[in-house]
Order: C-alpha cells, then structure tokens, then sequence
C-alpha cells in the first residue's frame, strides 16, 4: 500500500506520517518512511534548489519540472523498489503537492501538471490523508520551526489559504483515496484516526 500525506506547511503532516510509520511497525509491517521533494540521493539535492532562495528565483513552469524530476527520481528509486517488495510506503506529500504548488500558485497550470505527470509519473498513492488546517495556524507552526527552507512559507498566507482551499477541492476530486482529517486537535487524537483509518483500508 502507498500513502501519502498532504496538506499546508506546518499542518502536522510529518509529525502524523512518523507516528503512523511506528504504529505500522510495532503491528509487524514492513514500512518505508519518506517525503517529497527528496527521498532519494538524487531528489534530496534538487529539494536544496527548491526549497530555499528566493521566492521569485524559479518561474511556477521551472519548479515544475524540477518536481518531476525529484520524483521520477524518487518513484524509481525508492518507491516503486519498495512497493514490489511489498512494503507499505508512507510519503510525506506527493504529486497532489504539484496539483497545488504548481498547478494553482501562480496561475493555473493545473492542465500542464497532469499532462506531465501523466508521461513521467503515472500513479497515484492508494490512500491519501489530508491534514485540514487553518492556514494562519498552519504557518505560524511552520515559521516556528526556525529552518532554512522557507522559500514557499515566504510567499505569505494569501498562498496558503489558497492551497487550503484548493486541497479541499481536490479531496472531493479524488473522494476515493482522499481522508480528510481535522488538524486542529491534539496530536494523540488524530494520529489515532489516521491509524484507523489506515487499518479500515488494509482490511
Ligand atoms: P508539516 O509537516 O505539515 O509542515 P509538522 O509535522 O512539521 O507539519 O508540524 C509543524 C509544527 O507544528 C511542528 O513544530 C510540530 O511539532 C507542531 N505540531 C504538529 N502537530 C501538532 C498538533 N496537533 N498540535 C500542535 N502542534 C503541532
Ligand atoms: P515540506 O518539506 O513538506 O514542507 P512543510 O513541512 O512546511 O509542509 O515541503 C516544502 C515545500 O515544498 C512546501 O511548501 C510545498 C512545496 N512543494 C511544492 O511546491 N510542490 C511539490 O510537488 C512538493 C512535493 C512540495
């Protein structure tokens, strides 16, 4: 099975994605733990190029092509290998990132990412959990994590209650494999829904 969690910066996607890797484990399952942009060697060094910087340093056309490659790299790499293996995959964020980042952003080039992602990716994870949060809190988390790799958080909360509401629509898009879940409770309480959620889809 492969996984990914999604949602706005500083939402608690990778908190959430940890703690449902170690649930997985302690229940005996095979679990590969990664993110994108990065995840393998190769994507890890184009993550450096477009996560930090300025803003404006890349056009919405550029860094789409970038992210393709990350992943390319990525899906060949790590998690197709991982998948045959028959081990559960949990990939923090994956191309629904690209649908919102690239695709609404800055303009609507929601046409071109399909298309590229239709010849160079060409799959879709299995269950997709959206972390719902309201976009001030999401990047007042984000902004307190104090990093270099702010270049997106940067582009202001105008973006990010757009990628919010954009996220919503695609989870009705995509109603199969999306689960929206309420970001603003405690930390316990929703990784215990996702944990439930995760086990109904296995079953
Ligand atoms: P994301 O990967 O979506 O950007 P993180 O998991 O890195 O989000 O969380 C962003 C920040 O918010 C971190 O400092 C984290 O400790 C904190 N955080 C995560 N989940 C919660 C929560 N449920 N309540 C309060 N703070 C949280
Ligand atoms: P991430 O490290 O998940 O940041 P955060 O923990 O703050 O959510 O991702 C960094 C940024 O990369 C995030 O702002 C969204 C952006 N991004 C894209 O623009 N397109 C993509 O395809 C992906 C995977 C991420």
């Amino acid at each position: 099975m492969f996984i990914s969690f999604e949602g706005i910066d500083g939402s608690g996607k990778s908190t959430q994605a940890r703690i449902l890797a170690e649930a997985l484990r302690a229940e005996g399952h095979d679990v590969v733990l990664t993110r994108e942009p990065g995840g393998s060697a190769g994507a890890e060094e184009i993550r450096r190029l477009v996560l930090e910087g300025d803003p404006d340093r890349w056009s919405a056309e550029t860094e789409l092509l970038l992210f393709t490659a990350a992943r390319r790299d990525h899906l060949e790499r790590l998690i197709e290998p991982s998948l045959a293996a028959g081990k559960i995959v949990i990939c923090d964020r994956f191309a629904d990132s690209t649908r919102m980042y690239q695709g609404l952003s800055r303009g609507d080039l929601r046409g071109t990412v399909d298309a590229l992602h239709k010849m160079m990716i060409g799959r879709e994870p299995d269950l997709t959990f959206l972390v719902d949060i309201d976009a001030t809190t999401g990047l007042s988390r984000a902004k307190g994590r104090q990093g270099t790799e702010e270049r997106f958080e940067d582009f202001g909360v105008e973006l990010q209650q757009k990628m919010r509401a954009g996220f919503l629509a695609l989870a009705q898009e995509f109603a199969a494999r999306f689960r929206v879940i309420e970001g603003d409770r405690a930390t316990d309480t929703i990784a215990a829904d996702i944990l439930a959620r995760t086990k109904a889809a296995l079953a």
